[in-house]
């Protein structure tokens, strides 16, 4: 017996399917300009700062990831900061670190 080729098509895709990472619709392969996109709007165009926040343009990259984990656990002072880090995963937050280090 034969199988038609279109349910072996059909058995393909939902293969693919099944395959494809699950979660929430967030793109998986967003790029560090999006992600950083809405650090803009307090940080400035390219992380510049803008009245009294801090330029993060240039950021070692080292010293970005220390900063952000301090955030997240409540070590480092923040208004708001300590709110905003958690929002992002750590390979976001190393997509983050690598974009500002290599902003000027
Ligand atoms: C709502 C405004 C706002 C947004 C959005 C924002 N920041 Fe911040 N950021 C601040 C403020 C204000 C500080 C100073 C610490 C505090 O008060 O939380 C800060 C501090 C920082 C610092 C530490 C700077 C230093 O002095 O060492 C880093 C790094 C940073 N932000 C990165 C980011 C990144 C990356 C994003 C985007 C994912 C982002 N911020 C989005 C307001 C913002």
């Amino acid at each position: 017996m034969t199988v038609p080729t279109p349910l072996l098509l059909g058995a393909a895709l939902a293969v693919a399917l099944s395959a494809a990472p699950q979660g929430p619709a967030r793109a998986q392969s967003a790029t560090a300009p999006q992600i950083a996109l809405p650090c803009a709007g307090c940080h400035g165009p390219n992380g510049a700062g803008e009245g009294p926040v801090p330029r993060i343009a240039g950021y070692d990259r080292q010293a970005f990831l220390q900063t952000w984990s301090a955030f997240r656990a409540n070590e480092r002072p923040a208004t708001i900061m300590n709110r905003i880090a958690r929002g992002y995963t750590d390979a976001e937050v190393g997509q983050l670190a690598d974009y500002f280090a290599t902003l000027r």
